[in-house]
C-alpha cells in the first residue's frame, strides 16, 4: 500500500493548565489514538458528542494541545508545528466546518470568500474561482452575493468550494451535513463523492450520525470517550460489530437498516 497522507500515531490530548495535565488531573480528551489516511480514500470517525471528534481533527492543524504521540501528513512530522506555521503546508490539507456560516465572513460575498486563500497566496484568478463556484453548483449571479442570503445548503456549497481553491489532497470534514435537513444532507454528501473522484481527495469525515459515515466512508473508526474501540472496513463494521459501544451505536438507530 502506499505511503499515508496523514499518519496519526498514540496520541494523546489533555485539556487544562499544565500543572493540571502533569498532575493527570484534565480533561483526557483523546486517549492513544492512532489512524492512517490514504490518497482518495475515505475514513469515517463516528461516536457520540463530546467523544473527543473535533480535538481529534484539530490536532491535525496544530489547534489542540498534544500530550504525547505522533502527528505526521504528507511524510513530515507536524506534531508539534503550531497554527501560524502551516502556511509551507501550502493548503495541502483543508477543513471543512458543520456550519460555514460561523466559518464565512458575513460581510464578503461569496466570490470573495473563495476568492480570499487564493488572494493570500497571490494565487488568485477569476475565472478559476468561477469555475469552482460553478462546480459545487453556485450560480455566478449567486456568487455576488453575501452568505447571508444563503440556505443552510448553499453556504456548505461554498465552505466546500473554499476548501478546495488550493487545491488540497485531503479535507478534513467536521460535521458536514449535522446542520442539514436530510434531503439536501444527501446533495452534499453526492457532491463530495463527485469531487473526490474528480480531485483523487482523501477524507477523515466525522460524524456523530451512523447512517451518514456508512454512505460515504470506505473505512471507520468508532470513538468512545477518547479512545478508538473499534475499526474497519463499513461492511465489518456495520455487518458484524464487535465492541459492545458500537453494537449499542448501531441498536439505538433506527433508520439503520442492517442488512
Ligand atoms: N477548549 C477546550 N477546553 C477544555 N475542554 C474541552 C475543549 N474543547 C473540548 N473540550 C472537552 O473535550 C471533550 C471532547 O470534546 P470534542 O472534541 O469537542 O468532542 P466531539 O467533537 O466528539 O463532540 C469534551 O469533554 C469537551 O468538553
Ligand atoms: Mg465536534
Amino acid at each position: 500500500m502506499s505511503e499515508p497522507l496523514i499518519k496519526v500515531e498514540d496520541l494523546h490530548i489533555t485539556y487544562g493548565s499544565q500543572l493540571a495535565v502533569r498532575r493527570g488531573k484534565g480533561v483526557r480528551a483523546v486517549r492513544g489514538v492512532s489512524f492512517e489516511l490514504h490518497a482518495g480514500k475515505t475514513l469515517g470517525l463516528v461516536g457520540e458528542s463530546g467523544c473527543g471528534k473535533s480535538t481529534l481533527i484539530r490536532s491535525l492543524f496544530g489547534l489542540s494541545p498534544i500530550v504525547s504521540g505522533a502527528v505526521h501528513a504528507f511524510g513530515e512530522d507536524i506534531t508539534g508545528v503550531p497554527a501560524r506555521k502551516r502556511r509551507r503546508f501550502g493548503g495541502r490539507m483543508q477543513m471543512v466546518f458543520q456550519d460555514p456560516y460561523s466559518a464565512l465572513d458575513p460581510r464578503m460575498t461569496v466570490h470573495e470568500i473563495v476568492a480570499e486563500p487564493l488572494r493570500i497566496t497571490g494565487k488568485y484568478v477569476r475565472s478559476e474561482v468561477e469555475d469552482l463556484l460553478d462546480r459545487v453548483g453556485v450560480s455566478a449571479e449567486m456568487a455576488q452575493r453575501r452568505p447571508g442570503e444563503f440556505s443552510g445548503g448553499q453556504r456548505q456549497r461554498v465552505g466546500i468550494a473554499r476548501a478546495l481553491a488550493l487545491n488540497p489532497q485531503v479535507l478534513v470534514l467536521d460535521e458536514p451535513v449535522s446542520a442539514l435537513d436530510v434531503s439536501i444532507q444527501a446533495q452534499i454528501l453526492n457532491l463530495l463523492d463527485d469531487l473526490q473522484r474528480e480531485f483523487d481527495l482523501a477524507y477523515l469525515f466525522v460524524s456523530h450520525d451512523l447512517s451518514v459515515v456508512r454512505h460515504v466512508a470506505d473505512d471507520v473508526v468508532v470513538m468512545n470517550t477518547g479512545e478508538f474501540v473499534e475499526r474497519g472496513t463499513i461492511d465489518e463494521v456495520f455487518n458484524h460489530p464487535q465492541h459492545p459501544y458500537t453494537q449499542t451505536l448501531l441498536a439505538s438507530i433506527p433508520h439503520v437498516e442492517i442488512v
